[in-house]
């Protein structure tokens, strides 16, 4: 694979993990000003520091969104069709390969819409962009959507539309959570990145969340489960301490729970932003070396995991604990072997049994070390809804 290639993937998907959060923001394109993005400024600014990546249109990214601080772009390219027109399947590629490099778009990304009406239309489509997007070393994230057929969402459907998008040449398939999603993991050779649908409970959507990444996706393109909820900072906080951090399903709620109301929240522990905005001011510094315990399988057939991890590596400051490895010593300002290979074997979230986490402070100190905790016990059966109480780790305070 193309360096540039294989760069713009591991910007969207770290390659300490292989794990990505990305922010959607792109519905206006067939829904309008849907509910709280009705102003998309508004709604992107105070959560676009806690993403990876941000999957917005052109439009959007030029009125709405701060070149001072650059966060990777996945620029949806195909449109055409609107919530009350006649077919939400009658898409075609409506951004130019050349306007996503004016716009130093990281990828870009469009709907397939298999077994619907123009299903043809848009899957040449997809052949054709990635044709294209190649040529500058873009990666195309396939979308696998459904238009109003929510009922579609099923193993069988989901696994055949992400197949079809991974043949076609997409390097990145966004799909949907199901039951067995496994089965769509297991069939799909390129990662999978999880949609998050209409607007749930945050404990359920933070549960898919988890069960996804369980299931071995990449991570999540959320949008309406972080921005419509009262609390989008908490939210996309809290997903990002399961996608990055491997905070069970308790342990996230914890932690939305206490951002949501406004609990002191010891620095420097739980999720972090790994290498987006690294320009903006006062942003925390992730450990890039977290999660490196639980890697999914996506990660095992990404071409970067047997580089060193030696990409990207914001510094970490003496004293601060290993911030988003909670079963770990905390790192005591020892310099990090930035050269240790990350195919180390894989394990699973662990599932039913939270490893012990570090007392959560009553006050935030500076440099103050975590209690260091057990080794995480190998996951035994999925039971995401019924974790035992676990303390949540705390996060980093928003800037
Ligand atoms: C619309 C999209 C959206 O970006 C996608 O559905 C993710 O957003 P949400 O989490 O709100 O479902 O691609 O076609």
């Amino acid at each position: 694979m193309d360096y540039g290639l294989k760069s713009r993937i591991a910007s969207i998907l770290k390659p300490n993990n292989g794990r990505g959060v990305m922010l959607a923001v792109d519905h206006g394109y067939f829904l309008g000003p849907t509910e709280k993005l009705e102003v998309p400024k508004r709604t992107i600014s105070p959560i676009v520091r806690y993403c990876d990546s941000l999957m917005v249109t052109r439009g959007v990214v030029r009125s709405s969104v701060d070149p001072n601080f650059p966060v990777p772009i996945v620029l949806r390219v195909s449109g055409g069709a609107s919530i009350i027109g006649e077919d939400l399947s009658n898409e075609e590629i409506t951004t130019s390969i050349k306007d996503a490099i004016r716009i130093n778009a990281t990828a870009v990304t469009m709907s397939i819409f298999v077994g619907a009406k123009y299903e043809h239309k848009s899957l040449v489509g997809l052949g054709h962009l990635v044709n294209e997007a190649e040529e500058y070393g873009l990666p195309v994230l396939a979308v696998t959507a459904v238009g109003k057929e929510l009922a579609k969402r099923d193993a069988r459907y989901l696994s055949l539309s992400c197949r079809i998008a991974a043949e076609f040449g997409a390097h990145m398939v966004k799909t949907y959570y199901c039951d067995d999603f496994q089965k769509v993991v297991n069939s799909c050779p390129v990662p999978i990145i999880v949609a998050g649908g209409p607007k749930l409970p945050e404990r359920d959507a933070l549960a898919l969340t988890y069960n996804s990444i369980k299931a071995g996706a990449a991570g999540v393109d959320m949008g309406r489960n972080i921005w419509q909820s009262q609390h989008p900072v908490a939210m996309i906080r809290a997903v990002r301490a399961i996608v990055h951090s491997n905070y069970n399903l308790d342990q996230a709620y914890k932690l939305f729970q206490q951002l949501a109301k406004g609990q002191p929240i010891p620095q420097n522990r739980g999720n972090f932003n790994p290498n987006q905005n690294q320009n903006r001011p006062q942003q925390n510094r992730p450990n890039p070396q977290g999660n490196r315990q639980n890697q999914n399988r996506n990660q095992q057939r990404r071409p970067q995991q047997n580089r060193p991890n030696n990409q990207n590596r914001p510094n970490q400051k003496p004293g601060q604990p290993n911030q988003s490895k909670p079963n770990q010593k905390p790192n005591q300002g020892k310099p990090q072997n930035q050269n240790r290979p990350q195919n180390k074997p894989q394990q699973k979230p662990n599932q039913t049994k939270p490893a012990q986490q570090t007392k959560p402070a009553q006050q935030p100190k500076p440099a103050q070390q975590p209690k260091p905790a057990q080794q995480p016990k190998p996951a035994q059966q999925p039971k995401p809804a019924a974790q035992p109480a676990t303390p949540a780790p705390a996060a980093p305070k928003p800037q």
